[in-house]
């Protein structure tokens, strides 16, 4: 997995006009073509990505495989809760030596079920939702495997800085939101 580094030496996945979007100020919003994304060689993947306040959120060196850590992002209202958590394969988005280390939000993206607890380690995936059956590849993105979700799970943007692990932006919209820092009335 490609990695870049900005000017304040803060490494992530490399996305194309990544750099220049989370230079560009607080929650600032556009579009970003994937093409690490496994599976959809040659194909441009437009995705909506936000950049918030970066946010220490674990150390590297800490994690263990298939032992998920939470955490809320971008905030800690409902609905924020997401999961780090190291696959031990290389993933869209991820970041550290094996580009393994992946974060997401946890919250399924049918009608909002809390997903925290149900990482499955044999196939690095989150689910079965409890509501509906949906289950989500978390080496690609968040993209649905099976179920009733159409639409993956918000991915957080990860990027790291020595042996520590920040949050800076998302990937996808959280459940329930309008914008990842407000709920729906
Ligand atoms: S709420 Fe998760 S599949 Fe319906």
């Amino acid at each position: 997995m490609a990695t870049c580094k900005n000017d304040s030496g803060f490494q992530g996945a490399c996305m194309t006009r990544r750099a220049f979007l989370f230079r560009s100020g607080a929650a600032a919003v556009g579009t970003v073509a994937l093409p690490s994304l496994a599976g959809f060689e040659g194909k441009a993947l437009a995705a909506q990505v936000a950049r918030y306040p970066r946010m220490k959120i674990g150390k590297l060196s800490q994690l263990v495989k298939d032992k998920p850590v939470l955490f809320n992002y971008p905030d800690k209202g409902a609905g924020s809760q997401s999961l780090l958590v190291k696959l031990g394969v290389p993933a869209g988005g991820g970041i550290g030596p094996e580009g393994d280390v992946v974060a997401f939000n946890s919250q399924c993206t049918h009608m909002g079920a809390p997903m925290g607890g149900n990482y499955q380690p044999a196939h690095q995936a989150l689910g079965p939702c409890a509501f509906h059956q949906t289950t989500f590849d978390l080496t690609r993105h968040g993209m649905v495997i099976a179920g009733h979700a159409t639409e993956s799970l918000p991915q957080v943007l990860l990027e790291l800085k020595g042996d520590d692990i920040y949050a800076a932006g998302m990937l996808g919209l959280i459940y329930g939101r309008y914008d990842n820092l407000k709920t729906k009335a």
